[in-house]
């Protein structure tokens, strides 16, 4: 069956039934539980429906177990490294315990520094605060990872940009190719696009970048829920990631690595924490301040307790599951959410490279003749589903696939179930009957 997808219409236009996939396969279940999976929606008509989240690489539901470690930390709940009472001892053990249980989730060296910090755009910039010297980067990254190095607030880092190329493989030569041409401290990549979810050879990336004499960085903001990464196996240096795309609540992340440039680098914010000793400045600069070593030297003033928290919790559950259960539920989504998208007529989705292999639970595609903010809000005012459309923060690359204008993205992990996906091929396959739909109260306009 062919369904056809209108370009914008008017209202009056008569609304067909959506098509019916008969042959889609048999229903695949949540594979863990996440707060809210039983929301309801308000949409057309004063009728509401569940919600279905398929905006898992914006901000990932909390899993219901970190909801229930955030709750039982509350009730326990002090200061950290500023009290000897007994609720401070403790509050401070969950704090430093959640350190290790992140160290061990991604397989970080002992030695390895772990800072939190507000999520991965403040890892990378910090990232960014502790290199000096050249650093090459790919023009597909997400800004998070492209401007802290493209437009640094001071002159002590240089990007240099490598066009990624069609394949993977020419990627990989283009990048050992520039680090070749001059020595260069860092090579910044991410692990798996925001834009199309396509993963990258970490392994292989940091194998050139060492060979080259360079270190590497992970952006590991859209692999860490999705892919199992170590740091010791892939040989990565600085790996930065957020817990909100972990399913822990918004407000914490993490940037570990070789500590030697951490403790290097001035502290990211100076600070109470940070500091050993303090005498009052003389001369008017903070020579009085003798600042500590390891990761309280970048984690001035009190921490987000419960966003650490919340991200040790996430990531032991992570484990739980197991990165192949994890793997194996993304892709028997994403093979039914691919299957359907081939058969509506004027749904494209995107990729960068024609010999990439694995992708986590994301799929960008543009609707002909349907912006992306149409589309959008078709979906959540129709039919109750939640996607992202825009640029996704990631213009350059929007850009080279020919979408400046923005495209449509679904994402989703642990909580999708297979109803998820087929209610937005149904919805997608109907209709679009969108552009009369306008809500300039969630037109903020930022991030594109
Ligand atoms: C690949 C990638 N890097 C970095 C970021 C920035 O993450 P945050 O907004 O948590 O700082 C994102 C967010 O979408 C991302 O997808």
């Amino acid at each position: 069956m062919t369904a056809v997808l209108s370009a914008p219409v008017t209202p009056a236009r008569p609304v067909r039934d959506a098509p019916v996939f008969a042959d889609r396969g048999p229903f695949i279940p949540a594979l863990a539980a996440v707060v809210g999976s039983d929301a309801q929606v308000p949409v057309a008509a004063g009728r509401s429906v569940g919600y279905a989240n398929l905006d898992y690489a914006a901000s990932a539901p909390a899993l219901a177990s970190v909801a229930a470690q955030v709750a039982e930390a509350l009730g326990e709940y002090a200061s950290v490294h500023r009290g000897a009472g007994h609720l401070s001892q403790i509050t401070t053990r969950r704090y430093e315990a959640a350190r290790e249980t992140v160290r061990e989730f991604v397989r970080g060296r002992v030695d390895d520094t772990v800072v939190f910090t507000r999520n991965t755009t403040d890892a990378i910039n910090l990232a960014a605060h502790i290199t000096s010297g050249d650093v090459v980067v790919l023009d597909i990254e997400h800004h998070a990872s492209l401007l802290p190095w493209c437009a640094p607030k001071d002159d002590r880092t240089r990007a240099r940009v490598v066009t990624a190329c069609n394949t993977i493989e020419d990627t990989l030569v283009a990048i050992d190719a520039e680090l070749a041409s001059q020595p260069a401290s860092l090579l910044a990549v991410t692990a798996a696009s925001n834009v199309t979810g396509e993963v990258l050879p970490i392994g292989r990336l940091a194998s050139i970048a060492h060979r080259r004499g360079a270190r590497i960085l992970v952006d590991a903001a859209q692999l860490v829920a999705h892919r199992p990464i170590s740091i010791v196996s892939h040989g990565i240096d600085y790996l930065a990631f957020s817990g909100h795309k972990a399913y822990a609540p918004f407000g914490a992340g993490v940037l570990i690595g070789r500590s030697d440039w951490f403790d290097a680098a001035d502290p990211y914010l100076a600070g109470g924490g940070a500091t050993a000793d303090v005498d009052l400045p003389r001369g008017g600069n903070t020579a009085g301040a003798t600042w500590h070593t390891g990761a309280a030297r970048h984690e001035a003033g009190s921490p987000n307790v419960l966003g650490a928290v919340s991200i040790a919790e996430a990531c032991t559950a992570l484990a739980e599951l197991g990165p192949e259960a994890i793997g194996f539920h993304e892709l028997r989504l994403s093979e039914r959410l691919d299957a359907g998208l081939a058969r509506i007529d004027g749904v494209r989705p995107l990729q960068i490279f024609t010999d990439s292999t694995d992708r986590v639970g994301i799929a960008g595609f543009t609707v002909d003749g349907v912006a992306p903010r149409a589309v959008a809000e078709y979906l959540s005012d129709e039919h109750g589903i939640g996607v992202r459309d825009g640029k996704f923060c990631a213009h350059p690359l929007l850009k080279r696939l020919g979408h400046p204008e923005g495209a449509v993205r679904a994402s989703f992990g642990a909580g999708t179930t297979s109803d998820d996906i087929d209610r937005l091929l149904d919805a997608l396959a109907s209709r679009c009957v969108t552009t009369t739909i306008t809500r300039p109260e969630l037109d903020e306009g930022y991030p594109a």
